[in-house]
């Protein structure tokens, strides 16, 4: 078979005749010339079958092309400023590799419960495309940012026999003959890890029971979860501020065709950089008061506080010491108000919501224990857990930045579902 050239390449290739091999996107018939929108999961190109410059089975054959159909196209690369991505192709030779069957997604606007039910094909419309390709950048990114700043990749497990985040959104399956659960964080043996490897960084799916059927839900969604040693809750908002910069100058550097063709306006975004506003939960709550949105001292966020918080401020904000009372089990109390804890989320600018959560675990033993009573859960389950408190404990911190969340913020797209190639939500796991 011929070598293949990819669209993204073409701009090297202006008076050479290539091989371009895709799926028919579109079509427009002017009769003796056929105007062929070929993809290839690079881009997109046009290629102009002229009757005259091929045989006349290509020819009818690229007449009778149907959305979809795979083929191959040869022919020569030419600059043409009016052309969509800067090129076109004049065909010599084209051939189908497989006439498609009539394709249910149209190029016009469906409703999204239909395109999620055909989700597998969606993927393959270029704005979905792009989102995939902003999302696979993402996610290098944070690699990149974590591999260079001495962190360690040490991933956890998925099947864990206890919770992390609470009891209530457990995804519980059989483990041969005991029970266990798809995990929801891989904090707990990060923390292990971390007392091994001083820095490290897990990366890998979660998954959580959620009944909400929000914008900024999935059942199921990756997480990167960096843990650290000796480093308390202002190092850690240090941290987060800096790799949340690093990637999303990272993301506007190499992904600006596709955050151009998704019509993101980046402006907001090319102005982060650290110190990013860091905000005490009394303080958010005495401004969430303040502009008239209902809550009380001792309540939790929900989506309108965070809309409003991000509506507040151009940069990622730091909200920090929430009330213990509705924070996980092994967060530490603020020595100087142990009402509070030392947690911190950070909540994305542009009404995106909160995309970290995070803060200093309990290193004292009898604390934990305490604690664990409290919450009310199993204390066999976590006695390995207890353990890293009796064999040299040392304050140590970390957070989670959830990929999809930070996906949706970065393409502006509204909702998380669009993030990741086959959405886990409450009422669907189909396709
Ligand atoms: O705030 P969360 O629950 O924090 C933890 O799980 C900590 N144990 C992490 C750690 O400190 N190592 O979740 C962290 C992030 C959220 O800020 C959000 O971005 C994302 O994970 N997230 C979700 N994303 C999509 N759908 C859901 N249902 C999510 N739940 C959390
Ligand atoms: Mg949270």
């Amino acid at each position: 078979m011929d070598k293949q050239t990819y669209i993204r390449d073409v701009a090297e290739h202006v008076g050479e005749e290539v091989v371009i091999k895709g799926w028919l996107y579109n079509r427009t018939d002017k009769g003796r010339l056929q105007f062929l929108q070929v993809r290839d999961g690079s881009g997109v190109i046009q290629a102009v079958v002229f009757k005259k410059n091929v045989s006349p089975e290509a020819f009818d054959a690229a007449a009778a092309l149907t959305q979809e159909s795979s083929l191959m196209v040869r022919g020569q690369v030419r600059q043409d400023d009016r052309a969509p991505g800067g090129f076109e192709l004049d065909v010599a030779d084209l051939q189908v590799a497989q006439q498609a069957l009539e394709y249910p997604i149209q190029p016009k606007e469906h409703g999204v419960d239909f395109l999620m039910e055909w989700r597998h094909l969606w993927v393959r419309t270029p704005t979905q495309a792009a989102i995939l390709r902003v999302r696979a950048h993402i996610i290098r990114a944070i690699r990149e940012y974590f591999d260079t700043h001495g962190f360690i990749n040490a991933d956890t497990p998925v099947i864990t026999p206890s919770a992390c985040e609470g009891t209530t959104t457990l995804f519980g399956l059989e483990y041969f003959e005991t029970a266990a659960y798809l995990t929801q964080s891989g904090q707990l043996y990060n923390e292990a890890n971390a007392m091994a490897l001083g820095k490290v960084y897990a990366f890998g799916p979660t998954f959580r029971a959620e009944k909400s059927k929000t914008r900024r839900h999935l059942t199921e969604f990756w997480m990167v979860e960096p843990e650290m040693a000796w480093v308390d809750l202002a190092g850690n908002m240090d941290v987060m501020e800096e790799f949340v910069t690093a990637v999303v100058q990272s993301t506007l550097k190499h992904c600006a065709a596709e955050l151009k063709e998704l019509g993101r306006d980046t402006s907001a975004l090319e102005r982060i950089e650290p110190p990013f506003p860091r905000l005490q939960y009394d303080e958010a709550v005495r401004l969430l008061k303040e502009w008239g949105v209902p809550i009380e001292w001792g309540d939790d966020f929900g989506a309108p506080h965070e809309t409003a918080i991000g509506e507040h401020y151009d940069k990622p904000v730091m909200v920090h010491r929430y009330p213990a009372a509705f924070k996980a089990f092994y967060m530490q109390p603020d020595p100087e108000r142990p009402e509070l804890s030392l947690s911190v989320d950070m909540i994305a600018a542009e009404g995106y919501g909160e995309i970290i959560g995070g803060g200093q675990r309990i290193h004292d033993l009898a604390l934990l224990e305490k604690r664990l009573a409290e919450h009310k859960l199993p204390r066999e389950a976590y006695e390995w857990y207890l353990d890293l408190r009796r064999y040299g404990s040392v304050p140590h911190s970390g957070f989670g930045l959830g990929v999809e969340r930070t996906v949706a913020w970065l393409t502006g797209v509204h909702h998380i579902r669009e993030t990741i190639p086959f959405p886990r939500t409450m009422g669907r796991v189909w396709p």
